[in-house]
């Protein structure tokens, strides 16, 4: 029987709450479908850090690459500083691994309610693929390749000396500034990616999000690489829209859209406000992707600190990126089953969490989906 060795970083918050559903439901459905997990449980998050000061060692990072994927909970606690935690496990996970796609699949689930009125399951489904190593993410504590450094690095420099001219050192107070940088290479590869998902899913339109009437210089070449990449792809339709507009048609008309390809801080933020949409942050899952290397999988939510311990947070988003797991895997049939089992969950209605409106807990809902992958679906 196969076995996969799964690395499991449960985190802070809620994250051990639903991550715990989340393997329940796997080893569930491993024996339906005839294969082992074996979980091999990383202990990396605030208590760790708090009491070791270790973030993420490179002996783990070593370990971890020989997997080929790992199980994420949250990462993020008010008792350390906001960035530490993040950077220094959730974004240097994604950049050492060169996780360059970020799914983030929008879909409404039957019964689950939406705040957009009049929208039914059927209108709401798409993807957004969030490019995941790049844009406003380069400067913070990420590892990237050692060419981009230095284009980062040169423009840092131009910005200084040319742009701006100013002494910083001789004001009394302080400047920041952070750097974005896009690269032809790296625009390329995840636009790619875009638009083989919608040849493979039948799709026939892809969207591109940038603010390239501002941000010129960054944006401007992202459009240009979509532009490139589009011609290989006659058959599919091809729009841009503006960051900020995107917002307001997600709201106004989620049903134009199918896949959406959208820089790493844009895809951030328009991927909360999908969730919103698809029925809350308690049902979005996500994947960190690498074609060819080790791939994450997570809900999009955070570690929900005033929830933490309390079995009440949707370990739906967890399961569901569980599932997405199992298909990156090759397991299709046991990843078709866990999303089967979600939806009929959640239609039949008598098991569901707080934020959708009912008082189930964590450990129940996650109890439900474990029995019904086990059932006949
Ligand atoms: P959050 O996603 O943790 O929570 C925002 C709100 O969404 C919660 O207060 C709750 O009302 C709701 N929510 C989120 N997940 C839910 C669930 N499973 N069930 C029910 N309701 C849920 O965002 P935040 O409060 O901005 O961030 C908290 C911490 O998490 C911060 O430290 C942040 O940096 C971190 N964070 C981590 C990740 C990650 O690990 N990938 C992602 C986002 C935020
Ligand atoms: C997400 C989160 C992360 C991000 C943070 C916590 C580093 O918001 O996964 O969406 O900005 O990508
Ligand atoms: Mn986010």
């Amino acid at each position: 029987m196969v076995e996969y060795k799964i690395p499991v970083i449960a985190g802070d918050g809620i994250g051990p709450e639903v991550i715990a559903e989340g393997k329940r439901v796997i080893d569930a459905v491993s024996e339906v479908e005839n294969f082992d997990v074996k979980w091999i449980d990383y202990p990396f998050g605030a208590d760790h850090y708090i009491e070791t000061g270790e973030l993420l060692p490179e002996d783990a990072l070593k370990e971890l690459s020989k997997c080929r994927v790992i199980y994420l909970g949250a990462v993020g606690d008010p008792r350390v500083k906001p960035g530490i935690l993040e950077l220094g496990i959730i974004l240097r996970l994604r950049f050492y691994f060169d996780q360059y796609i970020s799914m983030r699949p929008v879909t409404l689930l039957e019964s689950v309610w939406t705040p957009i009125k009049d929208k039914t399951p059927g209108d709401i489904d798409f993807t957004v693929i969030r490019e995941n190593t790049e844009d406003f993410y380069i400067g913070v504590g990420g590892k990237i390749r050692k060419g981009r450094t230095q284009a980062a690095l040169e423009i840092a420099r131009s910005l200084y000396d040319v742009k701006l001219g100013l002494d910083i050192t001789s004001d009394a107070e302080e400047a920041a500034y952070q750097i974005g940088l896009i690269t032809r290479e790296g625009a390329r590869r995840v636009i790619r990616y875009a638009f083989e998902l919608a040849k493979k899913k039948g799709k026939n339109r892809v969207t591109s999000v940038d603010k390239a009437n501002v941000l010129s210089h960054m944006y401007g070449l992202w459009r240009d690489v979509f532009k490139g990449v589009a011609k290989d792809y006659p058959d599919i339709e091809t729009e841009f829209d503006f960051v900020d507009a995107i917002t307001m048609w997600f709201v106004k008309n989620p049903e134009r859209y199918q896949v959406v390809v959208a820089p790493n801080l844009f895809g951030d933020i328009i991927t909360d406000l999908g969730a919103m949409i698809q029925g809350g942050l308690g049902v979005a899952p996500g994947a960190n992707i690498n074609p060819r290397g080790t791939s994450m999988f997570e809900p999009i939510h955070g570690s929900a600190p005033k929830y933490r311990g309390m079995n009440r947070a949707n370990p739906i988003a967890t399961i569901w990126a569980g599932g997405m797991m199992l298909d990156h895997l090759g397991e299709t049939r046991a990843s078709e089953r866990i999303e089967k089992a979600i939806r009929i969950v959640l239609k039949e209605g008598k098991v569901r969490t707080h934020d959708l409106g009912g008082s189930s807990k964590t450990s129940e809902v996650g109890d439900a989906i474990a029995k019904k992958v086990k059932s006949e679906l």
